[in-house]
């Protein structure tokens, strides 16, 4: 079987469809929550299921450091390792390795620098990255990039996106025909519309089964990144998957989605959990706050997730100043939960025209805010 997408419904920009391949289909707009170290975070890979996810995010960068992607592959690839029998994408390293890695050294050739955790000395390039990505078993494999950091003047933003656009070239060779597997190129070009058509032009002849939209949420805020998204997905190809790398916060994956993106990835449910924050459809509800303390209502009323349905926020309070572990398992359940829920919404509301009004609806609410 392979790898294909098909758009099912649209409602102006916006567009719902599926992702088949042949490790199940993808739903989309598709939330995919991070599984950066071969897990998520505080939750077993069946309960991430259970959320709605069809599909997770594995890191190149972090898994090539530990346990290395020839471990992996020599213990049956990273969906028997982690459990996790549905597809899986994975970043291709560049970002992570220019956030996290020390003593780094960009050159056409690649990046080469130090592991943030013990210093060892590595080299990426698009054709390590690919053959990473390969011995993973990744289903969805991202084109080795620069993330171009923002701010960037036209000239650096043009010289770092057309380094990304050879580096593309080169994934594109290094990945080769894999039946089954995809491969996405990923737009650069930071704030400037000609960049970005130029990069979308880039990827376009060289051809890929997806496109993303790379270097966004990088601190721009989000007015801009509106901006952006108000022309960037229109530049790529209408009949292939648009993923907006990095996003976000509720509020921006709906205004993305109302800009015709398909896939969305962040840490944010995830490691929110982690420190107390959840967020529902009036907004973020931070569980530290002695308000929560004697209430013995559920975190959010009508979710089904089982911190809604079994617990008060009183004992999430508890927890959460006790900082137990199930705190953070709760809280993780509870936001990739409401995740899920928004994304089905938005698809539900695309299939049947009626995108404007789940989205005023959406900001009415969290404009009630936590009561
Ligand atoms: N994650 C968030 N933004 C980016 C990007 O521009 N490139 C890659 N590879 N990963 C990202
Ligand atoms: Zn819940």
């Amino acid at each position: 079987m392979r790898f294909a997408f098909q758009i099912e419904a649209r409602d102006g920009r916006a567009r719902q469809g599926r992702i088949d391949t042949p490790r199940g289909e993808i739903r989309t707009p598709a939330f995919m929550p991070v599984g950066t170290a071969a897990t998520v975070k505080g939750m077993l890979p069946e309960q991430v299921r259970e959320t709605g996810a069809d599909i997770l995010l594995g890191n190149t960068y972090h898994l090539m450091l530990r346990p290395s992607a020839e471990r992996i592959a020599d213990l049956g690839g990273l969906h028997k390792f982690m459990n996790w029998d549905r597809p899986i994408l994975t970043d291709s390293g560049g970002f992570q390795v220019m956030s996290l890695a020390n003593l780094r050294k960009l050159t056409e050739e690649g990046v080469r620098f130090a592991s943030h955790v013990d210093g060892s000395r590595h080299m990426l390039t698009p054709e390590r990255s690919m053959e990473i990505q390969r011995l993973l078993g990744s289903d969805i494999v991202m084109a080795f990039d620069e993330c171009t950091p923002f701010p960037a003047d036209e000239a650096l933003a043009r010289a770092s996106m057309e380094l990304s656009m050879r580096w593309a070239q080169r994934s594109r060779e290094a990945f080769g025909d894999r039946p089954g597997y995809a491969l996405f190129g990923i737009q650069q070009g930071s704030v400037y519309k000609d960049l970005r058509a130029e990069s979308a032009e880039a990827l376009t002849a060289i051809g890929f089964d997806g496109y993303a939209i790379g270097g966004l949420a990088v601190g721009e805020g989000q007015e801009l990144m509106f901006d952006v998204l108000d022309y960037a997905p229109g530049q790529l190809p209408d009949d292939k998957p648009r993923y907006l790398m990095g996003v976000g916060k509720p509020d921006d994956i709906v205004g993305a989605v109302q800009r015709g993106v398909d896939m969305f990835d962040c840490v944010l449910p995830t490691r929110s959990g982690r420190t107390g924050q959840a967020w529902t459809a009036r907004g973020s509800v931070n569980l530290r706050n002695a308000r929560h303390r004697d209430d013995p209502r559920p975190l959010e009323e009508g979710c089904d997730c089982p911190a809604c349905t079994k617990y008060s926020r009183a004992y999430l309070h508890h927890v959460v100043r006790l900082d137990e572990m199930i705190a953070g398992m709760l809280l993780t359940w509870h936001n990739l939960r409401y995740y899920q829920r928004l994304m089905a919404g938005l698809r539900g509301a695309i299939a049947t025209a009626r995108l404007d009004a789940f989205v005023a609806e959406f900001h009415a609410l969290r404009a009630q805010g936590d009561i």
